[in-house]
């Protein structure tokens, strides 16, 4: 009996302006996991992750999310996503609860604890200061508390650690952690810090020219390769090995 996968992308096309940047891409991402989106600049990462939550349509194959095809059931399955995907855009002369509420009303959700998922992101005490005056740090724990105020099913993180210090990443990493543990959701995640991938995905899938080339668990690989991700990396990145799904 195969899993339920939250996500299953095949034969995934999207060209601009004629020219192919995803070819024939597969993906399959497991319910319940977190799964991390590895490959170098421009490999197509963040096309990949536009596509699987609607902002761009694919030139050609099918994306299936919980089961559902995304272009048959657009808005159904908008209402279970979240995302956080490039710099967040906000309104800047706004507070931080502010910007939550509007982004709720537009969404159509009402009574949902906006102090709660501010604190949850670790940002207090700024009651009433704009977001013009953010730091970054500031700015992208914004943007998760807009991703995760709703408690999607489908969690997706394009870089979401870009800007946050040490302390913050520790934080955001364990609030992750516990979204998935006590949500049971699922999180895709790209990012380029390998070490950060390490410590809370539990499936790696590597993009290299506009497509997955090879899906595996983290624990394989880390059985595998005696320095982890990063040797499994470049080892791929470089030709290495390749297998294709
Ligand atoms: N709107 C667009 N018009 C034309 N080309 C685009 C567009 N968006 C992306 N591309 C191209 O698609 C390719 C993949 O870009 P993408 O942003 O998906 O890469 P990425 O893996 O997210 O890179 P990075 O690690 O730098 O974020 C690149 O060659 C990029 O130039
Ligand atoms: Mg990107």
């Amino acid at each position: 009996m195969s899993y339920e996968k939250a996500v299953k992308i095949s034969g995934l096309i999207k060209t601009f302006n004629k020219k192919e940047v995803i070819r024939n891409c597969n993906m399959n991402v497991p319910k319940g996991r977190v799964y991390g989106l590895l490959g170098v600049n421009g490999a197509g990462k963040t096309t990949i992750l536009k596509m699987i939550m609607g902002l761009l349509s694919p030139t050609a194959g099918n994306i299936e999310i919980f089961g559902q095809d995304i272009q048959k059931n657009k808005n159904n399955i908008l209402k279970n996503i979240g995302s956080v995907i490039e710099t967040p855009i906000f309104y800047e002369h706004l507070s931080a609860k502010e910007n939550l509420e509007i982004h709720l009303s537009y969404m159509g959700i009402q009574n949902l604890d906006i102090k709660n998922t501010l604190n949850l992101v670790g940002l207090h005490d700024i009651d009433y200061q704009p977001v013009s005056e953010f730091s970054l740090g500031m700015r992208q724990r914004l943007g998760i508390a807009r991703a995760i105020i709703h408690k999607p099913k489908l969690l997706i993180l394009d870089e979401p650690i870009n800007g946050l210090d040490p302390v913050g990443i520790r934080e955001i990493r364990e609030l992750f952690l516990n979204l998935v543990k006590d949500h049971d959701m699922t999180i895709i995640v790209s990012s380029h810090i390998l070490s950060e991938i390490e410590h809370i995905a539990d499936v790696i899938g590597i993009v290299e020219n506009g497509s997955v080339i090879e899906e595996l668990d983290l624990f394989t690989i880390e059985k595998d390769f005696k320095d982890g991700l990063e040797e499994y990396f470049f080892n791929i990145v470089n030709g290495g090995m390749k297998k294709y799904v």
